[in-house]
């Protein structure tokens, strides 16, 4: 092809970019929006690959921001949802699909008792909360610093703060969050567990629930901070929610709950759950989700958690069939070997270059930091990263035909393969080379 001249299929890329810009929000789907040369518009996703409209393949290492575990179009699932669509997409009533997905997951989950369907993570952790609330008759939560939680008005205080927030005050990290709220969310720091049980403990008599990714982001609990928010919760009768819409079946069968051995009282599920449709769960201990039962009481003494599409057939079909790959010998064993090789070799290679890189979280999923800071434990330890490298670095992949999304996590899923890390490898040294020229 000439220089300067595109190929039909670039041009139909840079139209559809065109009008993204023009009809779209943002020109986007939320927050994030890929720089305006690297932008791209997904036609095709293969196993552990996606192909852009204008043909050119990348290795993916976002996977739909985490759902697709099994890879693109796994063929189980595609098998699964072409079954069940043919005979109808969604009835509100129950449904063989919905029931035997929710047992699987209640045999799977340590804290499980029964699980509540929702449409999204948002939703599961907006409802769960709302659970403590009627199980404990207090208003406040406790949330910690760096903790993401979904899009609802409780959940977005102290999630990105530039500096570290007056514990336990936090700003509202969108407009629009209601003043109403300030003070009704409290914020704990990450991983420092003697000030977290202290705030714990203060406001007990106030606190209907503690919140808390278990593997916040990319940080890993250090020993004994989840113990001790179990210790201090069960104490004072505070519900516990592990959020594990991204550690749920990724880092684990039994997810947090099995690797790090601390039992919550509530825990809300998500992404690989529903094998990349829409779908999320609350999971939890009998008598608190008896609050969602409508034989039990009269609607006025209800927790209301319903939604159109929360027992949709079609996404209990696709969750029950990448539960059923995913709980075969060999799957997180996969897992650990191909993102244990990238976090290891990725960060060999920005040594290698000069760059003070590392790679923290868990094989399964974590990310790349541009920080000298070591250990990596909590969210003023994040804020020592240098994001514009980070996004630097990203792009120079992105050019490379590997699929990131800067700043955040590095998916692996069962697709990966060793020719994907060998070649990742190669454009990740790469980039750190394109970066030092
Ligand atoms: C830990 C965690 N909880 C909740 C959510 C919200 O889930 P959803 O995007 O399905 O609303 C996310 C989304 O990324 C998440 O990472």
């Amino acid at each position: 092809m000439m220089p300067g001249i595109q190929s039909a299929e670039a041009s139909r890329q840079a139209d559809l970019l065109d009008r993204a810009g023009r009809y779209l929000a943002g020109g986007g789907l939320g927050l994030f929006v890929l720089p305006p040369d690297v932008n791209l518009v997904i036609a095709e996703g293969r196993g552990s690959h996606v192909i852009d409209v204008s043909g050119r393949d990348f290795i993916d290492y976002h996977l739909g921001s985490g759902p697709a575990l099994l890879g693109h179009a796994h063929p189980e699932i595609v098998e699964a949802v072409q079954r069940q669509v043919a005979k109808g997409s969604t009835y509100y009533f129950l449904n063989e699909p919905v029931i035997r997905l929710a047992q699987r997951l209640v045999e799977a989950i340590p804290c499980a008792d029964q699980v509540h369907f929702t449409g999204s993570g948002t939703e599961a952790t907006f409802f769960a909360l709302r659970l403590a609330r009627a199980a404990t008759g207090r208003q406040k939560v406790l949330k910690f610093e760096g903790g993401w939680h979904g899009m609802h008005d409780y959940a977005l205080w102290g999630t990105v703060p530039p500096r570290p927030s007056s514990y336990p005050d936090a700003e509202p990290d969108s407009r629009g969050i209601p003043d109403a709220l300030r003070g009704q969310v409290l914020v704990a720091p990450f991983n420092d567990t003697g000030r977290a049980v202290e705030l714990i403990d203060r406001h007990a008599h106030e606190l209907a629930a503690v919140l808390v990714e278990p593997l916040e982001r990319v940080l890993v609990p250090v020993p004994g901070f989840l113990e001790a928010l179990r210790d201090a919760t069960r104490r004072h009768g505070i519900v516990l929610i592990f959020d594990e819409v991204v550690t749920g079946f990724r880092i684990a069968w039994g997810g947090a709950q099995e690797r790090y051995g601390v039992i919550p009282d509530l825990a809300t599920y998500g992404k690989a759950m529903s094998g990349g449709f829409p779908m999320a769960a609350i999971a939890g201990r009998r008598d608190l989700m008896a609050h969602l039962d409508a034989r039990r009481t009269d609607r006025s003494h209800l927790v209301w958690a319903s939604g159109t599409l929360n027992g949709n057939p079609v996404s209990a079909s696709a969750g029950y069939a990448a539960l059923d790959v995913l709980s075969r010998p060999g799957a997180f064993g996969h897992l650990h070997r191909i993102g244990g090789r990238l976090r290891r070799e990725i960060a060999a290679a920005g040594a290698r270059h000069g760059f003070a890189v590392q790679t923290p979280g868990e094989d399964a999923v974590w990310g790349v930091r541009f920080t000298d800071r070591t250990p990596l434990r909590t969210w003023e330890d994040l804020l020592t990263a240098d994001k514009e490298l980070n996004l630097r670095w990203s792009v120079e992949l992105l050019k490379r035909g590997i699929l990131v999304n800067p700043n955040e996590k590095f998916y692996i899923s069962l697709a990966h393969t060793d020719a994907d890390v060998d070649r990742t490898l190669e454009a990740c040294d790469a980039a750190f080379a394109a970066m030092r020229a």
